[in-house]
């Protein structure tokens, strides 16, 4: 199966400026970083071929290597193309709304107030728990249908609404079952710690036990997650238990991708950058301290602007992170308590209008470093020759600027997934 996109105005997220081919020893880029987040290598007049699912070659419309062939033709002539988001948080399986507290927060009600009355992440486990497996099943797919529609080409989706060992393999094995069937990439992430449900109320360790000797053991032997989550913060799991877990994940294998910070300095980013985190997530209470910590690791601090707008809270300081040389990744948290939307292009508009990001930045944090925060950067999240052909085609404009400023308006005209156009 062959795709040939022509006549792209411009092609963006280039892995090197395009008149400097890479060298041989370094063949991609893993991430982008502070200064270079800004710097956007874009092909103009371009052509892209996709083949068997991945990109095949590209080059200038003027220069004669244009294939003349393919099974497929698109013109973009005025559009962008541009890889796929890769979104590297979310709760996309889940049984219901939660429209209610939704009314109650705007009544006057805080997020934490609505979790400490059994609402929040409680109400979404007696849910989850009460419905059949086809059922999340189907739900979730409809959603994953959605994500893909708006250029979403690799999603990491988290368990965290079962609590007791049936209902999270229940979750896990909806979110597997997923991956197996999706045209969007997707990585699963066990999140057992993300409340503690009511058969443990007021005994958050032996939570942790059960956690670490009953449910973790049957994730790992089923092989149902890829990563490790605990919602580390004020009112939920303590850096100590979240360090317990830790442990014991990484005896399954399990490497950690974790929240944090998000309602507190909570000494999340802390305890994820010491088990080696793939990501620290959310980090809206970050000062130089945490900065600091991050510099020194390897781990990507990814932001959930949409989070931030839909609770109000103070957004994370991006611009503070960048400046200090940091790679930072931007994802959805699409989830039914703190941010019912799995829309990247309006994370992107949040993370420009409101975090002081630049379009290329956002642009950046969504694709390359998202794709990095998957373990999947020599797969993804870039255009490289050998790169999954994961590709959004913008409806006409002039410049990238235009995702995020036209906020209201999806910016994708075609998503093509695998070489294919959905
Ligand atoms: O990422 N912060 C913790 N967990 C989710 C919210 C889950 C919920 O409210 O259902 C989040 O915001
Ligand atoms: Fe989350």
């Amino acid at each position: 199966m062959s795709l040939l996109i022509k006549n792209i105005h411009r092609l963006l997220c280039l892995d090197h400026a395009p008149d400097v081919p890479p060298p041989d020893d370094a063949p991609q880029r893993r991430f982008v970083a502070g200064k270079a987040m800004a710097d956007m290598h874009v092909l103009e007049d371009a052509w892209l071929l996709c083949e068997n699912g991945r990109i095949a070659a590209f080059g200038r419309m003027a220069d004669q290597a244009q294939p003349q062939r393919a099974e497929q033709v698109i013109n973009a002539q005025g559009k962008l193309v541009l890889p796929s988001f890769c979104d590297s948080h979310t709760h996309l399986v889940f049984a219901t709304a939660r429209a209610r507290e939704y009314v109650d927060r705007i009544q006057g009600l805080s997020y934490e107030q609505i979790a400490a009355n059994g609402g929040g992440i409680l109400n979404s486990a007696k849910r989850l728990r009460e419905t059949p497996e086809e059922e999340l099943l189907e739900s979730a797919w409809r959603r994953i249908g959605e994500i893909a529609d708006f250029g979403t080409g690799a999603v990491e989706i988290k368990s965290g609404y079962g609590l007791d060992t049936a209902s999270e393999l229940k979750m896990l094995r909806v979110a597997r079952k997923l991956a197996g069937i999706s045209p969007v990439a997707i990585k699963t992430t066990f999140l057992g710690a993300h409340a503690v449900p009511p058969e443990f109320a007021g005994r958050q360790e032996a939570y942790v036990d059960y956690l670490i000797e009953d449910t973790l053991p049957k994730v790992a032997e089923e092989g149902l997650a890829d990563y490790i989550d605990a919602f580390c913060d004020r009112g939920f799991f303590t850096p100590e238990s979240t360090d317990r877990l830790l442990e014991a994940g990484a005896r399954y294998g399990l490497k950690p991708k974790i929240h944090a910070n998000e309602l507190d300095y909570s000494g999340g980013i802390q305890v994820g950058v010491q088990h080696g985190a793939v990501s620290v997530d959310h980090l809206e209470c970050t000062g130089p301290e945490e900065i600091a910590v991050l510099k020194d690791s390897a781990t990507m601090p990814t932001l959930l602007p949409s989070t931030a707008f839909f609770l109000g809270l103070e957004y994370p300081p991006a611009r503070r992170m960048i400046d200090a040389g940091l790679p930072v990744a931007l994802a959805s948290d699409y989830n039914p308590g703190s941010s019912p939307s799995g829309r990247m292009a309006f994370v992107l508009a949040l993370a420009c209008a409101k975090m002081g990001m630049l379009p290329s930045e956002a642009l950046h944090a969504a694709t390359l470093n998202g794709a990095r925060a998957l373990e999947w950067e020599d797969q993804m999240g870039s255009i490289a020759v050998g790169k999954r052909a994961n590709l959004i085609v913008t409806r006409p404009m002039d410049h990238e600027s235009e995702i995020p400023y036209w906020f209201g308006r999806d910016p994708v005209e075609s998503a093509i997934l695998g070489g294919q156009l959905r």
